[in-house]
């Protein structure tokens, strides 16, 4: 049996989204699309031949849709969840589930009173090179070091209601220290500045920083983060623990190597996560259906969607007053 899916929100990530689960998702159905933009809800509904909707109810009512995935903007998740859950419907929604603790918990509340499966994008823990450096023997994790650098900062109009940069961008990273640590985080330590864009002051952001974490089982996480390196997408994830270390480097865009007298020449990086990242989109996809198919909890949950918010309103209390916050 396939599992009939609802696709809420078609625009940059959802677009891909709807595509990747209606052509490339063993086990799943793209069943019905809506978008609040309708003319966007057509032109990606229509070359993947599947029905929209005009409205996110008759989405919900419609008894070919099992589950939902949600790809809205993030200011709309909270309430599109409740929508879902109270309609007994399965639920993959992107990150964050919201900027608030508060609406978070709302959400969540809602989700566990309708006991239905639900899923968070934090889709980095599926890329093949990260989960192997988080499945790797290196004996109990000493250190982390994760390195999380866009190609190029987004519009200021985004960064403005983004949350900032540790609720936007470092919210993976502060996931990906949970999953590769295998521990919660206690305490929070981060210091930020403006090296590429003074529209980032203007908003109240950073757009260059350092977060160092402690974990509960005494590991160590350090991040750095950029909003621009101009060499491309630059992810990469270290663990070193008592039995060794373990690091995922960044693939390049292609294998070619360039030899001269001069020296070697590789491949640039891929630009940005729609070309870096979609192995990953693809394997939380087949995680996702699996789940829904087979009953079983989803492997991100309802506690990883929470867990990497606290981190990061904590890195920003942390910068505010220039010393570490705790979460103990
Ligand atoms: N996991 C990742 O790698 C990743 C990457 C990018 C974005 N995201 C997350 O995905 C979400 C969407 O980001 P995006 O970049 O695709 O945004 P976007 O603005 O490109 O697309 C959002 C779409 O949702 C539609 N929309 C807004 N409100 C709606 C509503 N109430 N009902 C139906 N449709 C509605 C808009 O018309 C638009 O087409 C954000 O939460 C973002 O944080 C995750």
């Amino acid at each position: 049996m396939s599992v009939g899916i609802g696709v809420i929100g078609v625009g940059r990530i959802g677009s891909m989204h709807a595509e990747l689960l209606a052509r490339r998702t063993p086990g799943a159905t793209v069943t019905r699309i809506y978008d609040a933009f309708e003319e966007q809800a057509h032109a990606v509904a229509r070359p993947l031949g599947v029905p929209t909707t005009n409205s996110v109810e008759a989405l919900l009512a419609a008894p070919d849709v099992d589950a939902v995935a949600i790809c809205t903007s993030t200011d709309t998740h909270a309430d599109l969840i409740v929508a879902a859950a109270e309609a007994g419907k399965a639920i993959f929604c992107e990150k964050p589930v919201s900027l608030e603790l508060a609406e978070v918990d709302r959400a969540l509340a809602a989700v566990e009173a309708a006991g239905v499966p639900f899923q968070i994008g934090f889709n980095r823990r599926f890329d093949p090179g990260h989960a192997a450096v988080a499945a790797a023997d290196v004996g109990e994790p000493h250190l982390v070091r994760i390195t999380s650098r866009d190609p190029a900062p987004p519009p200021l109009a985004y960064v403005r209601v983004s949350g900032g940069i540790f609720l936007d961008m470092t919210i993976h990273d502060f996931d990906m220290a949970r999953f590769v640590a295998k521990s919660e985080v206690v305490d929070v330590f981060a210091r930020g500045s403006v090296r590429i864009d003074e529209g980032f002051s203007e908003a109240g952001d950073v757009d260059t920083a350092v977060v160092m974490l402690e974990h509960e089982n005494g590991c160590f996480t350090t991040i750095d983060n950029s909003r621009q390196a101009v060499y491309g997408y630059d992810q990469r994830v270290e663990v070193f623990g008592a039995k060794g270390m373990a690091a995922s480097e960044n693939p390049l865009a292609n294998a070619t190597i360039v030899r001269t007298a001069e020296g070697m020449r590789a491949a640039t990086l891929p630009y940005f996560f729609l070309d870096r990242y979609v192995p990953s989109y693809l394997n939380e996809w087949q995680a996702f259906v699996s789940a829904v198919a087979t009953g079983t909890e989803p492997v991100v949950g309802k506690h990883d969607a929470r867990a990497p918010l606290v981190i990061g309103l904590a890195a920003w209390q942390s910068l505010r007053e220039g010393q570490p916050c705790s979460l103990r």
